[in-house]
């Protein structure tokens, strides 16, 4: 996996910490083993990061996999914080509650099998932070699914947004092509495009593009 920085600042990233625990080095085990697109741990350590900056207690997550991402952000939350946690995979949400269930996180989660869409369109929030990791040609969808339930001054992550090193890979000339009406040149760059072209017109919310993992779009509800 290519990364989008340094491989000193990578270094220098590590070292800021925190770190993974015994039960986040398993899932990337896991991960990497099977070749599982969990976030990894810059993503994990971002999202930790926005949910202290935040004091978040609710969290809603569409496409949680085995839960990696979920637990990175679970760990910071307060006693009586919630995590949702949802995929269309029934084993892999029994996997992260497990994952949960031993690193004794379980209480602050919840765990919905079916379609994250749906499932984020029914939530009751207001949710302090949302994280988008489902399929990424239906970022838009999930953003505007759950966009009314984001408290005042939480934020949409969405994940997988700016990396280059895929079969489909975003290239200059394939996203200008697309942000000037022209026909993307792959699937990828259609739903990334269309995306920040989304985000960047959302009535209500300021988006950052940040380097982390694979790039991670920040879209904080104003
Ligand atoms: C990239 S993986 C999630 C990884 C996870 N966030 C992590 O970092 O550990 C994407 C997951 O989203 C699920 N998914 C994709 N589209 C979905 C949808 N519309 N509804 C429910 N789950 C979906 C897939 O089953 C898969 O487990």
């Amino acid at each position: 996996m290519a990364r989008l920085h340094s491989d000193a600042v990578a270094v220098l990233l590590e070292l800021a910490g925190p770190n993974a625990d015994e039960i986040l080095t398993e899932m990337e085990q896991r991960a990497t083993r099977e070749g599982f697109p969990i976030v990894g741990a810059e993503v994990g350590r971002t999202l930790a990061l926005c949910a202290r900056l935040r004091g978040a207690k609710t969290v809603f997550e569409l496409g949680s996999g085995f839960g990696y991402s979920a637990y990175w952000i679970a760990r910071v939350l307060p006693e009586d914080g919630t995590i949702n946690l949802t995929d269309r995979d029934a084993g892999l949400l029994a996997d992260a509650e497990a994952y949960f269930e031993r690193g004794s996180l379980a209480q602050k989660a919840t765990f919905a099998q079916g379609d994250a869409i749906s499932l984020a369109r029914e939530a009751r929030g207001p949710f302090d932070l949302v994280v988008l990791d489902h399929d990424t040609a239906d970022y838009v969808e999930g953003f505007e699914a759950i966009r009314d339930a984001v408290a005042p001054g939480g934020v949409i992550i969405a994940d997988n947004v700016l990396s280059t090193d895929t079969e489909q890979p975003l290239t200059p000339a394939g996203l200008e092509a697309k942000l000037s009406g022209e026909p993307a040149p792959n699937e990828r760059t259609r739903a990334v495009a269309a995306y920040f072209d989304h985000v960047s017109h959302a009535d209500g919310f300021e988006t950052y593009a940040l380097p982390f993992g694979q790039g991670i779009a920040v879209s904080c509800r104003i």
